[in-house]
């Protein structure tokens, strides 16, 4: 892992040497979506793609952050408000620390964090939950706090619901701190067990950013978790034991439908039927059937555009030029939705010349160009 930039930027502007790097990948989600905060299974893959951050101790009870994308912010220890602006970068470490804190790690004086990212912007690949992770890695090096990996992955969270405000459930960070090379991972997210399966051999990821966001990204991402509940709060009328959508089956929610509007009954059906597909996958993997997992991820972005309303035009398209290509075993959206990227599944020839005539087409008819990405499942968080 290169951190020469990493340093650059740590040592133009505090004249010392870092005492620890930690990296953390971005991650793509592979099936399962928004079923980790409905207590049900996702798939991911952490990308070779992350965020890394330098961590030295002051001597003062200071914290200072520099990035290449914000404001430089120094706050006092234990001062932890979020802020906003050209700031609010600063709210996933200053969260994390808060977070430790709260945990009992003892600072009895601050210290410097740089961060840079080899991300791209705002394509959904979690940077967020990355830097979570690289800078809970440094803290727990730098003060000499102990957790185990599923420990790591729940500051990150709790930071991110608590003090950035998203009401995230474990996949970015769980999947950003187990993330292993050449592997999956899986994640009930009812019991909180991660564990990893190989990729087939074979299956290439490729990235199409559509480098379109809808405005309202985190207040629409809000409303389909409220709206979860809501479907499950109906669903208890005829289900009284059920804690979650994910406890409830395709069978008895077609027995409830009077239960639900239409809007919230295709809530129910895509969480329900994602858990399904996730199943369907983890199956077609253990028999190297690609066909069959293509197609399950194929009818994921379908559920998300009819049943959760989570894409949006320039995501459909991309699927939908997607799946004309033969070597594209399957697409669909990836992460929260509401703009970003699309994943496709290939085979290996699938390549630039294949991904530049989907590109062509797609700017032809939005207008915008996508950012292209082929990248491979990777390592999970850690100290360098
Ligand atoms: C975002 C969230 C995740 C998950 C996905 C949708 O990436 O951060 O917790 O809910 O959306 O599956």
């Amino acid at each position: 892992m290169d951190t020469s930039q990493t340093r650059q930027l740590f040592e133009e502007n505090f004249s010392v040497t870092p005492a620890h790097f930690a990296f953390a990948p971005g991650r793509i989600e592979f099936i399962g979506n928004h079923t980790d905060y409905n207590g049900g299974l996702v798939m991911g893959a952490a990308v070779t793609e992350g965020v890394t951050v330098a961590i030295s101790l002051r001597a003062d009870a200071f914290i200072h952050l520099v990035s290449e994308i914000g404001d430089s912010v120094q706050i006092p220890l234990g001062n932890y408000t979020p802020l906003s602006g050209a700031a609010s970068w600063t709210n996933y470490p200053i969260g994390v620390t808060k977070v430790m804190s709260e945990l009992g790690m003892a600072m009895s004086t601050g210290y410097n964090l740089a961060v840079t990212s080899t991300l791209p912007v705002g394509a959904g690949m979690s940077s967020s939950a990355a830097f979570e992770l690289a800078t809970a890695k440094a803290l727990a090096a730098l003060y000499g706090f102990e957790t185990d990996t599923a420990g790591f992955a729940r500051i990150g969270r709790k930071a991110e619901n608590e003090f950035v405000g998203m009401p995230c459930g474990i996949l970015d960070q769980g999947v950003s701190a187990f993330g292993r090379a050449d592997h999956l991972v899986k994640i009930d997210c009812a019991t909180e067990h991660f564990a990893t399966e190989p990729m087939p051999g074979g299956a290439h990821f490729w990235i199409f950013n559509s480098n379109k966001k809808h405005a309202l990204v985190d207040s629409a991402y809000a409303d389909r978790h409220r709206e979860c509940h809501e479907a499950l709060a109906g669903l208890q009328a005829d289900y009284p034991d059920a804690t979650t959508l994910s406890q409830i089956s395709q069978s008895q929610l077609e027995a409830s439908t009077s239960k639900l509007d239409d809007r919230l009954y295709r809530r129910a059906a895509h969480i329900i039927g994602e858990n399904d597909r996730v199943r369907a996958v983890q199956a077609a993997l253990l028999n190297g059937d690609l066909a069959a997992v293509g197609a399950a991820l194929s009818a994921s972005h379908e559920s998300s555009r009819y049943n959760f309303e989570n894409s949006i035009p320039e995501l459909d398209t991309l699927v939908d030029l997607l799946k004309l290509q033969p070597r594209v075993y399957g697409a669909r959206l990836t992460g929260g939705g509401f703009g970003g990227a699309v994943m496709a599944l290939t085979a290996p020839e699938f390549g630039q010349a294949q991904a530049n005539i989907i590109a062509a087409a797609f700017e032809a008819q939005h207008g915008l160009e996508p950012s292209i990405f082929h990248t491979r499942a990777g390592d999970g968080a850690r100290l360098l």
